[in-house]
Parts: C-alpha cells; sequence; structure tokens
C-alpha cells in the first residue's frame, strides 16, 4: 500500500521563540528571525525551517512555493481559555460574574442540549478561530455531552489541535443544566474514550468552578483525573472577590479556593486555571509546586470588572501562564487585542509588556502551559506545522504607523497594540492553508 505524503512549501519572513524560558528578560535571547524563510512540512510536521537559500534545494519538484514577501509568519496563537457554547452573548450588559452567570450565560448554554444548535455554533466557532489566527485552544463546552461532540467533529474537519471537554455542574444552577456527581463522571469518562488523543483532539475534565460542584462531584472529578493521568483539568479559580468569598463559605475546612481543587487531587501539570486575578501568596506557591497552569485572560477581566491580574508574579513564582480571550466574558477572539489589553492591564500595575514576552506568551508560553511545548508554539523541526500569515498594514492607519516603525521589535509591538483579525492573512493548520482573508471575511 503506498501513503501519499503531503508537503507543504512556505516562503516568507519568520518569526518565532527558539526556546521556553524561566525569565522575561531571557526572551529576547530566544527571537529567531528569518528574513527570507522556508518553512517544509510533510504531513503536519515541520521537515525543514531556515533561510531560503539553504532551503530551496529540498523542495520537490512537483511542491509549489507559497510565498508571502510582504507578511509576517508567526506560530499559531494558542487561547488558554474560551468558551464556545458563550460565541453569541458577547458584550453582555452591565454584570459582574455571578450575576452574568445568572442573567446571561446559564440561559445561553440550555440551548446546547439541542445537537443541531451545538453543531450550528461549534462550526462557526471553529471558523472565527481560523479567522483570528488561533490555531490552539482549551475550550469549555456545556454541561450536555453532545457539546462536545459536536465541537471535537468541527476541528477534526480541519485537523485542529482542540483541547475541550464537558462542563461538570450539580449546584447552584438551573436543574436543566445540572448533572449529578455520577451522571457527570460516567459522561465525561464515555468523552475522554471517545476522544482523548483521537487524531489531535485531546480531553478536559471541566468542572465549571468549586461553588457549581458539590464535594461529591469534585470527589469524582478526581477520580477521573486519577484513571487518565494525562487528560487534562480546567477550570476557573480567584477571579472576583464575591466568588472567592463564597467559596470559602461552601469548603469551609479547605485553606482557601485553590485548596478545594489540591484537595480533590485536580491540581498538576495539566491542569489550567483560568484567571486567579486574586490569588493569596500560599496559593502562588500550590500553583507552583504542582506544576499548576494559569490562562490569563484580560479583556474578559475588564469587562467583568474582575481585577488586574499581576503577570510579572509568574515569572517571580515560577508559574506557567498562558493568554485566553475567555469568550463570552472576553470581548474578542483575537490574541492580538487579547494582548492589547494584557499591556494595559500590566501598565495599571507600574509593569510592563515588551512585544516579544507577548508572542511568548501567545505562543511557545501558551503551548507550555498547555504541556505541549513538545509539539506546538514555535518552528521547531519535528513540531506540528500550525502557523499564521500576519498582514502588517491592512488599513492606512497602521501602514502609517509601520512606515514610521524603528526595528522589529518597535514593527510588532504596534502589530499588537492596533491589531485585530484585519491582520490575519492565511491561518495554516496541519501545514495546510484552513483560512485565507478575502474581501468579505
Ligand atoms: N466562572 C464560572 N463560570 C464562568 C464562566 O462561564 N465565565 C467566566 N468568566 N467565569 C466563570
Ligand atoms: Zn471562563
Amino acid at each position: 500500500m503506498s501513503s501519499v505524503i503531503a508537503t507543504t512549501a512556505v516562503r516568507g519572513r519568520f518569526l518565532d521563540i527558539q526556546n521556553t524560558v524561566a525569565q522575561a528578560r531571557e526572551i529576547h535571547d530566544q527571537v529567531r528571525y528569518v528574513e527570507d524563510g522556508l518553512l517544509l512540512s510533510e504531513n503536519g510536521i515541520i521537515q525543514w525551517f531556515g533561510p531560503w537559500d539553504e532551503g530551496q534545494r529540498l523542495i520537490p519538484e512537483q511542491v509549489q512555493v507559497q510565498h508571502y514577501p510582504d507578511q509576517l509568519i508567526v506560530p499559531g496563537f494558542i487561547d488558554t481559555h474560551i468558551h464556545f457554547p458563550q460565541t453569541e452573548m458577547i458584550g453582555a450588559y452591565g454584570e459582574q460574574l455571578l450575576e452574568w452567570l445568572n442573567t446571561y450565560t446559564f440561559p445561553t448554554e440550555m440551548q446546547f442540549s439541542d445537537p443541531a444548535y451545538a453543531q450550528k455554533i461549534a462550526a462557526f466557532f471553529v471558523q472565527e478561530l481560523l479567522k483570528n489566527g488561533t490555531t490552539t485552544a482549551l475550550v469549555f463546552c456545556t454541561v450536555h455531552p453532545q457539546s462536545v461532540d459536536a465541537l471535537f467533529a468541527a476541528a477534526e474537519q480541519h485537523q485542529m489541535r482542540l483541547i475541550a471537554g464537558k462542563v461538570m455542574m450539580d449546584r447552584h444552577a438551573p436543574d436543566a443544566l445540572c448533572d449529578t456527581a455520577d451522571g457527570a463522571y460516567s459522561d465525561s469518562k464515555a468523552l475522554i474514550e471517545k476522544w482523548h488523543g483521537k487524531g489531535r483532539n485531546l480531553y478536559a475534565i471541566t468542572p465549571r468552578f468549586a461553588p457549581t460542584s458539590t464535594p461529591e462531584q469534585l470527589a469524582r472529578a478526581g477520580e477521573l483525573k486519577a484513571e487518565y493521568p494525562d487528560v487534562y483539568v480546567h477550570t476557573h479559580l480567584s477571579e472576583n472577590k464575591n466568588e472567592i468569598a463564597w467559596v470559602k463559605e461552601l469548603y469551609p475546612e479547605q485553606n482557601g479556593y485553590l485548596d478545594v481543587y489540591r484537595h480533590y487531587g485536580l491540581t498538576g501539570s495539566r491542569s489550567v486555571f483560568a484567571h486567579c486575578v486574586h490569588l493569596e501568596e500560599h496559593e502562588w506557591d500550590c500553583m507552583h509546586q504542582t506544576d499548576s497552569a494559569i490562562a490569563f485572560c484580560p479583556t474578559s477581566n475588564l469587562f467583568l470588572g474582575s481585577g488586574l491580574f499581576p503577570l510579572k508574579k509568574t515569572w517571580d513564582k515560577q508559574v506557567k501562564v498562558g493568554l485566553g480571550t475567555d469568550i463570552g466574558a472576553g470581548t474578542s477572539f483575537n490574541q492580538l487585542q487579547t494582548i492589547q489589553e494584557a499591556y494595559k492591564v500590566q501598565q495599571l500595575q507600574g509593569c510592563k509588556l515588551s512585544a516579544f514576552e507577548a508572542l511568548y506568551h501567545a505562543t511557545l508560553g501558551g503551548a507550555k502551559a498547555l504541556d505541549l511545548a513538545d509539539k506546538l508554539g514555535n518552528f521547531n523541526l519535528g513540531k506540528e506545522a500550525d502557523f499564521v500569515v500576519l498582514d502588517l498594514q491592512p488599513t492606512a492607519l497602521q501602514q502609517l504607523r509601520q512606515s514610521r516603525a524603528k526595528g522589529l521589535e518597535d514593527s510588532v509591538f504596534a502589530l499588537m497594540m492596533m491589531g485585530d483579525d484585519r491582520n490575519i492573512h492565511a491561518t495554516y493548520i496541519y501545514g495546510q492553508r484552513a483560512y485565507l482573508k478575502t474581501a468579505t471575511a
């Protein structure tokens, strides 16, 4: 039996971060910029990357080179926290977290009991990720297993590496959205068996947050994690002050919010906690000791008035962090817009977020937070060929600003501060172009 090898050859200006780092100041030394570069991939995997002059002789005769002379090519963006069922409710007015959930979120999520509805929104959602240059995401579905089926099926159509899971929630939510401790366990287990490791799909055990799970349900979630150690855990932590006070009332025997998750075996190197805006000192230590990761979601934290995330602390405490859009509390699918708000959140705390540090968090740092830095995040040989072709000047204003850029870092910073989905020229998944901007995109 002969197998067909799909080879892709892409030429252009490439920018990535070569290695993971322990401190922000080390990032600068890891920046790799190839002015006229070539990336060759075979069956989705990077086979060669480097200067065009050196690599062009390796291109098989029948392969056509896709040349982007005017763009900038970076690794695909990684979104470490997003809710696909909340796509339609972005920009819901006036409430902070707990009221926002009851007023807008739960009614929206109820619609996902209908598989046809879930499929329709899942297809829209995946398209929106591609349109924004996001090639991997860690995604909340709803309590309904059919919402997970819909999302993984949509991701599979593009061979996209996605991590997702069914929400576990057995109290403090409408009956129609509640499962039970045992039901959540058995439904999640069936979904793990069905989807985890199938193609590029990976599963995340997804208790919504401590207030909507009984201790029995969190215990079942922990059992599941012990049975399947390489699946993820994905939940929310320390987002809002009223939420934190509520968790302390509900779980008085634990030493704070994070300790609830730790107690039930839900911390670890494949555990991702969204927000962590108000962690206490001992919780930062616990995040480090358990090798757990944070999803920093600036547009959401500002939109819901949750607070200012101290990004610098992740370096001080050696805690893994990625960027999350947190749609639909977040206000944009776009990682450039997410970086804009991340920058401002740091400014308000007297800290600087450089362009290259932001690029790191959006790509290789995000991959590390998802324990996928061996597969994603840069152009190293053997990694999966997910990348984005960026247009630096899709508007007259950006054209003017770019014409005044003082070198690469300033150019990338201006792109980040002014960019949005108009800057996404093309998105490649597993070596194939999955999105190309058109006039009407
Ligand atoms: N905490 C519990 N559920 C949610 C949610 O859907 N969005 C956000 N931002 N925080 C949460
Ligand atoms: Zn969220």
